[in-house]
Order: structure tokens, then sequence, then C-alpha cells
């Protein structure tokens, strides 16, 4: 498989190259930190089929189009580059609210638009979306992340009913808290944590499984769900409470 992964200098996406290092995949590697793809790289190539890396800003939306449209084919694409600009109830700056969109939805399609043609061309692709657990619930500490990761949600979705007669396949994941980057930030604790690598393990089998949404771990979604389907002054009460 020839698999594009954005965001892949560290976190999620640099253990997503890791995994789908073998000699059967050709890895194409995304983001803005050279220094680390090429550590990446090097680390790699033994393994996999192929290591290439682009280094590129995602929210440099002409750029980083005219660099993916000169890949060819690609199998698998996993829009896994997302910011999250920490947790607080503070009213988010304008600022911050766009380059949150900008990378964590906005991204996703400049890089679709240009795939998307070339997959239904091919009648196949998989398409997979990082979204996260924080899109089922929206905290007073981080409903501007939460906001763009239920955008994803809604756009996967979309994307799904229209392309899958197609023979392409979206996937949605939805993780709770892994370690990473993002999260080595949080100074709080972190219900159900999970390590990098069985964070990843488990989205390439939801992925190998081709399954539409993934939300996991299990018990985390659940507790969600559950308060889901609370009624609203109650769901209030339970949200300010853990806040
Ligand atoms: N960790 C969790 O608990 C968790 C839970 C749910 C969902 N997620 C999602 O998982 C994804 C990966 O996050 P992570 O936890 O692995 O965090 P991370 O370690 O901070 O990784 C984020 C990646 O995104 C890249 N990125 C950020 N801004 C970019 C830009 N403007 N252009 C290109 N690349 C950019 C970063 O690379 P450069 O800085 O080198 O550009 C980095 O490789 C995100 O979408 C996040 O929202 C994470």
């Amino acid at each position: 498989m020839k698999i594009l992964i954005t965001g892949a200098s560290s976190g999620l996406g640099a253990e997503l190259a890791r995994q789908y290092a073998t000699k059967d995949n050709s890895l194409i590697l995304l983001a803005r930190r050279e220094d680390k793809l090429k550590a990446l790289q090097e680390e790699l190539k033994p393994h996999a089929k192929n290591v290439k890396i682009i280094v590129a800003d995602v929210t440099e939306f002409e750029t980083l189009q005219k660099k993916i449209a000169i890949l060819g084919f690609v199998d698998m694409v996993i829009l896994n580059a997302g910011i999250s600009i920490g947790h607080s109830e503070e009213l988010t700056s304008f600022s911050d609210f766009k380059k949150l969109y900008d990378v964590n939805v906005l991204a996703s399609h400049a890089i679709l638009e240009v795939l998307l043609p070339k997959f239904q061309e091919q009648k196949s692709g998989k398409i997979v979306f990082i979204s996260s657990l924080a899109s089922l619930i929206s905290m007073p500490t981080s409903k501007a992340y939460s906001s763009t990761k239920r955008a994803v949600n809604a756009y996967a979705e979309g994307l799904r009913y229209k392309y899958n007669r197609d023979g392409i396949k979206v996937i949605n994941i939805l993780p709770g808290f892994i370690v990473s980057e993002m999260t080595d930030k949080n100074n709080f604790k972190m219900p159900f944590l999970l390590s990098t690598q069985a964070g990843v393990q488990k989205i390439i089998k939801a992925i190998e499984k081709n399954k539409r949404v993934y939300a996991f771990p299990l018990r985390f979604f659940l507790i969600i769900s559950a308060l889901n389907l609370l009624p609203r002054f109650l769901r209030e009460k339970l949200v300010n409470s853990v806040n």
C-alpha cells in the first residue's frame, strides 16, 4: 500500500508510520518539522518498501495541494495532523480559533480536494480521519477543539454516504487520551490514558476492519454516551462538577 500520513513527525502520526513500516508499504510522511521527519525516515527505511517525506504546513493550502498533486496514486490517506490550544474556560481568541479550524478541518479538505478525484479514478482508496472522543462532548475548557472534531465527524459522514458507492472507504477514528506531545501538555489526570503504541494498534485494527466509525477506549466512550443520554439539566450539572 502507498500510505500518506499527515502529522507524522510526532505522537500518533509517527507511531502509525512505525507500525505501517513493512516491506509491503510505501510511506509518505508529512509535517512541518523536517529534522523529526528525516530522523523517522532513517529509522523506517530498512523496514518499509519506501519512505518519502514532505515538509509542509497544512495551513498553506495552495502549496500543500501542489505537493499532494504530484504524488500520483495513493491507496490510503490518514488525516492525522491536528492541534489543540490547551484547556481553558476563557473565550478562545479569534486567531486561535481560526488556526484550529485551518489545521483540524480545512487542511483535510484541501488534501481531499486533490486526492478524491484520483480515488474515484482508481475506484478504490481509504480516507482515515483522526477525530476525537472530544467531538462527542464539549467541555467548557475544550469548546473550540471539540467543535473542530465535531465538524470532522459531520464531514466524514457525508463523504462516506457519497463515496462508498465508488469503492472508497471513509473511516472515522475517535480516540480518547493517548500519550503524545499534545497530551504531554495536559496538567490534569487523563482518564483511560493509553500508551501511543497501544492506541495506534487499536487504530490500525479498526482501519483493517474498515470500521466506519471507531471510538475508543470503550469504557470512556460508554461513559460519554451515557452522559449524552441524560436530560440536559442533569448533564450540565455533571459536566460542571467534573470540569
Ligand atoms: N493524543 C490524544 O490523546 C488524541 C486524542 C484524540 C485525538 N487526537 C488527534 O490525533 C491527532 C494527532 O495528535 P497527537 O496527539 O499525535 O499530537 P502531536 O504529537 O502534537 O502531533 C500532531 C502532529 O500534527 C502536526 N501538525 C500540527 N500542525 C501542523 C501544521 N500546521 N502543518 C503540518 N503538520 C502539523 C505536527 O507536526 P509538526 O509540528 O512537525 O508540523 C505533529 O506531527 C490530532 O488530530 C489530534 O487532535 C489525539
